[in-house]
């Protein structure tokens, strides 16, 4: 993995504490590690039952903050200046008595000592039994913490060390990185906006079972709405169906075909303050899809196509207060700046951009684009990853956008 531009040489101070799963801690760490951040870790006691310190240090390259009382501690007052230099503390897994210290501001261990010292964000993600979880003492303490601006990554549903099934498994690592990322951009440059983001190639049905699609991964919509939460944005993301986790953080609407798009996208428009179309839509649709499976036949078999709307130039008639920054792409095969400079116009956008599509794009990590501005500017980049082109791209809608 590489770096994640908000988390890279960010200061992350992990606090494990005594559940079954503080063996996905580990996996925890090194996500965090592996995207560039500093990961220091502090363990309670109980923790270091199920988990031995050397696990974190190994993975992290830095050694573990275990023992109130080691020797050099009076001197060195780890818990003060580690509070102290975390750009955020995240607490995985929290159990239920470790939320009801840090409720109350409790601080007899490596992980609570380590909190109370420090000012930054403080990501809580509990796990325990299903009972413990919803008994009213704990739901109280979790809901002092959230007042109190903590971010608490809700356990998910699933088989419990009890071998009952319910509320209170730990949150995956990726849910609970998403919401490290978010906590870490909330006052990026986008902090404030709203931006729409599709992704994915709409799927157009021929009948219940068949439809007509394209090689569209969603890898490039997925990279800039992660990237537009981790600077501050409140992100709408449109998708089709793909083989892609959809992101935390960042609101969901799942669409097939363009229509649907269309209706998504038009419902949020006015409020937008960004419009970013990375999805690759069908240009027609069939005309009628079939109600039932249609069958295998000795003949050839018909479709009638009819063009869908282009959404972009739809979209661009709708009468709003202020309107979008506008951001279109343009695949081609050929005669890429010529075609992708008529997009811009045809479309009204305000940033177009223009990729090769004739090589390995599609699925592909990396992309070579480059970025075309209303007024004739343009911007030939690199290969490079694609969430480096989704930076990129934000940092040219950033650069468009009103100051407010
Ligand atoms: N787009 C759209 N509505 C469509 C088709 C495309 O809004 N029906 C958007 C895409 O999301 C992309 C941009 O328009 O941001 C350019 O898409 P592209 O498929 O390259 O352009 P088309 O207008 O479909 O032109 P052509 O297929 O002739 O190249």
């Amino acid at each position: 993995m590489t770096d994640v531009r908000v988390l890279s040489g960010k200061r992350v101070t992990l606090g494990v504490t005594g559940s079954i799963a503080a063996y996905k801690g580990v996996a925890l760490a090194s996500a965090l590690h592996q995207a560039g951040a500093v990961v220091d870790v502090a363990m309670t006691l109980d923790a270091q039952r199920f988990v031995q310190p050397l696990s974190f240090q190994a993975i992290t390259h830095r050694p573990v903050f275990a023992d109130l009382w080691a020797p050099g501690m009076e001197t060195d007052i780890a818990h003060v200046t580690l509070g102290r230099e975390s750009e955020l503390i995240v607490v995985a897994p929290a159990t239920a008595n470790m939320l009801a210290k840090l409720a109350h501001g409790l601080a007899d261990d490596p992980v609570s000592v380590t909190a109370l010292a420090a000012r930054c964000p403080l990501v809580v993600a509990p796990a325990m039994d299903a009972g413990m979880f919803t008994h009213p003492a704990t739901a109280a303490n979790i809901a002092t913490l959230r007042q109190r601006g903590v971010i608490v990554v809700d356990p998910e549903e699933g088989h419990l060390a009890s071998g009952l099934t319910g509320l209170g498994r730990l949150a995956s690592p990726e849910t609970i990185v998403d919401r490290i990322r978010a906590a870490l951009g909330a006052g990026g440059d986008l902090a404030g906006r709203r931006v729409l983001v599709t992704a994915g190639g709409t799927q157009e049905a021929i009948d219940p079972v068949r439809y007509i699609t394209n090689h569209s991964s969603g890898r490039m919509g997925y990279a800039i709405a992660e990237a537009a939460r981790d600077r501050g944005a409140s992100v709408v993301l449109v998708t089709t169906p793909t083989s892609l986790r959809i992101p935390g953080g960042v609101a969901c609407v799942a669409v097939r075909t363009a229509l649907q798009m269309l209706d998504a996208i038009t419902s949020q428009y006015a409020r937008l303050d960004v419009l970013i179309m990375s999805a690759a839509v069908a240009d027609f649709r069939v005309e009628s899809e079939a109600r039932h499976k249609i069958k295998r036949g000795e003949t050839g078999l018909e479709l009638r196509l009819v063009p869908n709307p282009d959404l972009l130039a739809t979209t661009a008639e709708l009468s709003v207060d202020s309107r979008p920054v506008r951001v279109g792409f343009a695949a081609e095969t050929r005669d890429l700046l010529e075609q992708a400079t008529q997009k811009l116009a045809r479309k009204s956008l305000d940033l177009i951009v223009a990729n090769d599509v004739g090589g390995d794009v599609f699925g592909s990590d990396s992309n070579e684009v480059t970025l075309l501005w209303a007024g004739g500017r343009h911007a030939a980049l690199p290969r490079m990853l694609k969430t480096e082109v989704a930076e990129k791209v934000l940092d040219a809608v950033s650069g468009l956008l009103p100051r407010v």
